[in-house]
């Protein structure tokens, strides 16, 4: 299956926990600057800091390429001014829930409208049309980096921005799960219990399947890009990179408040119940890829804004 088809079926089922998980519509992992954050604080700050990051201003056109449930945008249109933001979104559920969002909104009508449509189709839309193309915490989920990259070249304008922010780890290393793992059940003590049966019938299976699956292999290589591979990318596509911010510091300290989260929801579930294996699956995934990323890796979050020559 394709990295874009397994990411629509996975947040068409998963949008409504996720939002139960994060207690807001965002669905970004913040920015947490000082410890007492909460979700929704975190990822409002990182909608904020993004914004500023991305020079938007009174009167341009944006396109939003991977809009979650749209809040972002509203935010964004009303902050900065724009003209009209198109927001785009591969998940149906979540293009509905945007769209019942602008229906209840009022003052805005003709400025913003959401689609599902890929990131990889923006060839198709009209040729030097907007100001910026923007993408938060979206990229990593892309198929194609280039073709996106490619695309958001065709829809902006001369002189007009993109702009990105996410999750890129510094280097390529081969993935070791077995010791990731290990290091997961320690980091997580008493609170494995919760997990035990599930997890290691998970650990199992993502086991064989990267063992025997040279293709799975080369689609998670595709997921993660490093920061100098987008970078190239990017000229070669047309742009110059105007300024990569590290944000890397703020952005890690999302783990532990949202082990904290998962752990209350998988408990708020009896055994058995669907979500709770959702979740259970979701604090495994994080937990491998916050290994891979962060400690094996080395990754690091970083904001990029690059002008279309
Ligand atoms: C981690 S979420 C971030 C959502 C939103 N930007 C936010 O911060 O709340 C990633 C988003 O990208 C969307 N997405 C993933 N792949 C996409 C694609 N190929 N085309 C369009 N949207 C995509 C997902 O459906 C999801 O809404």
């Amino acid at each position: 299956m394709s990295i874009s088809k397994l990411t629509r079926s996975a947040y068409d089922a998963g949008t409504a926990l996720l939002l139960e998980l994060f207690e807001s519509p965002y669905l970004n992992l913040g920015c947490w600057e000082d410890s007492g954050s909460s979700f929704p604080r975190a990822q409002q700050r990182l909608v904020e800091i993004f914004g500023e990051f991305s020079q938007l201003g009174s009167g341009q056109e944006v396109i939003d390429a991977g809009c979650g449930t749209g809040e972002q945008d509203l935010e964004l249109l009303q902050r900065y001014d724009c003209k009209r933001i198109l927001g785009l979104n591969i998940s149906p559920v979540q293009v509905e829930i945007a769209k019942a969002r602008l229906k209840a909104t009022k003052g805005i009508a003709g400025k913003l409208e959401f689609r599902c449509m890929d990131a990889m189709e923006l060839s198709e839309l009209p040729a030097l049309s907007c100001d910026r193309v923007i993408a938060l915490e979206a990229v990593n989920f892309f198929q194609d980096k280039e073709r996106f990259l490619r695309g958001a070249g065709h829809a902006l304008r001369e002189g007009g921005c993109l702009c990105i922010v996410g999750h890129m780890p510094l280097r390529d290393v081969p993935y070791d799960v077995e010791s990731v793992y290990s290091e997961f059940c320690a980091e997580l003590g008493d609170d494995y219990s919760i997990l035990a049966n599930d997890a290691s019938r998970s650990l199992l299976a993502i086991r064989s399947a990267l063992e025997q699956e040279e293709k799975l292999k080369r689609q998670f290589k595709k997921f993660f890009v490093i920061l100098e591979r987008y970078l190239e990318m990017i000229k070669q596509c047309g742009f110059a990179a105007e300024e990569v911010r590290d944000a890397t510091r703020q952005a890690i300290g999302f783990f532990p408040p949202l082990k904290i989260r998962m752990l209350e929801l998988c408990k708020k579930y009896p055994s058995g119940h669907p979500n709770r294996e959702t979740l259970k699956s979701m604090l495994l995934a994080l937990f491998l890829g916050r290994y891979y990323v962060y400690r094996h890796v080395r990754a690091g979050y970083y904001l990029l804004r690059a002008k279309k020559c």
